[in-house]
């Protein structure tokens, strides 16, 4: 079978198609004839050997997918840690959700992994019940036009969120708007830390996803009101993050951590998010931002716009 193959830790140049042996399921696993793949940044950093748990190369890439299950034709999205990128994967069947109707393969793939992650955010941060005040719970968002960014916009709308979001281009802040963004801070034009204490008359918001560490976790930090958490969930820059102590005990905040590679091993985490999930799905609620669909030859071109930050919600690759 066709597979996107890393070949060593030297970055997305490191990547090639190739012809490798059809996978084989073991115990708890099913075959996946895949259709389409979810790109995220973690493949950006896997390509680097920067994601941790990952095998050495060779190694076929690829955490996210949708395509028809051999054993029973039936269409499904599926997450995965490595192996999503090729003609064939053997998929562990807890983590295979059916396609809703409707949806294209892209679509579907571009689901699992922003989705979820979106929503224990939410949970993460206490939003996904009504706030006891009666008041709107407020949030930051960092790189909100991105993958996870775009999915977080539609999940805020739904659970009544004032939402303030980053991205560093106005043609991409018009784009998430009519998603439902309040608030969009383009941060090459704008200290975000400025905009959110002058719109929030000083308060501060209740959360901030938070994906770029270095300075960023400390001026997310000094952005929260009292009790508000910094939800850590990457470093994009690629900089250990740096915490404020100081902010923290003055509003007693705290920056606490979500990564879905754990999470997803909690059945009872993450059935009810697929409930939730599912029921906004089935109400027309949730639709996958996709900024561009590669055919696998081209998949370099693809990680390149991801890891240049040039990309619009979730970047596809079409497998068959
Ligand atoms: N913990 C978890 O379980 C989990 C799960 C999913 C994703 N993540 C993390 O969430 C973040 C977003 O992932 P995603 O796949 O949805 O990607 P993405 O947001 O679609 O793409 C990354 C975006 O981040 C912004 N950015 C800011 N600084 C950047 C930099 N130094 N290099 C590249 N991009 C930069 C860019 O948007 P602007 O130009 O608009 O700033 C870019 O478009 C990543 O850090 C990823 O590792 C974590």
């Amino acid at each position: 079978m066709k597979a996107l193959v890393l070949t060593s830790l030297s970055g997305v140049d490191a990547l090639a198609v190739q012809n490798s042996p059809e996978p084989v399921a073991k115990a708890g696993q099913t075959i996946v004839r895949v259709l389409a793949g979810g790109m995220n940044f973690a493949d950006i950093m896997t390509t680097k050997g920067g994601y941790p748990g990952t095998p050495q190369p060779p190694l076929i890439v690829g955490r996210e997918f949708a395509g028809i299950e051999e054993s029973t034709g039936r269409r499904v999205m599926g997450y995965a840690q490595w192996a999503a990128f090729a003609e064939k994967t053997s998929a562990h069947s807890n983590m295979l959700w059916p396609i809703p109707d409707g949806w294209s393969d892209e679509q579907a793939a571009a689901f699992p992994v922003n989705y979820f992650t979106a929503y224990l955010g939410y949970w993460q941060a206490g939003m996904t019940l009504p706030a006891a005040t009666g008041k709107n719970h407020r949030v930051l968002i960092h790189a909100v036009a991105g993958g996870v960014g775009t999915a977080a916009v539609q999940i805020g709308q739904l659970l009544g969120v004032d939402m303030y979001g980053t991205s560093s281009s106005e043609e991409k802040l018009s784009r998430v708007k009519p998603l439902g963004l309040q608030h969009p801070i383009n941060y090459k034009q704008h200290d975000y830390e400025e905009v959110v204490k002058n719109l929030t008359h000083g308060e501060g918001v209740d959360a901030v996803f938070e994906m770029l560490g270095g300075e960023h976790t400390a001026k997310s930090t000094r952005c929260l009101r009292d009790f508000g958490r910094v939800i850590q969930y990457g470093t994009a820059t690629g900089k250990p993050p740096q915490l404020d102590l100081r902010a923290m005990y003055a509003k007693s905040a705290s920056v606490q951590g979500l990564w879905l590679t754990y999470l997803s091993q909690k059945p009872e985490i993450m059935e009810p998010a697929w409930r939730q999930l599912s029921a906004w799905i089935s109400e027309g609620k949730l639709t996958p931002q996709i900024g561009g669909v590669f055919p696998l030859d081209r998949a370099v071109e693809a990680y390149k716009l991801l890891q240049d930050g040039k990309n619009y919600g979730k970047v596809v690759l079409k497998i068959a």
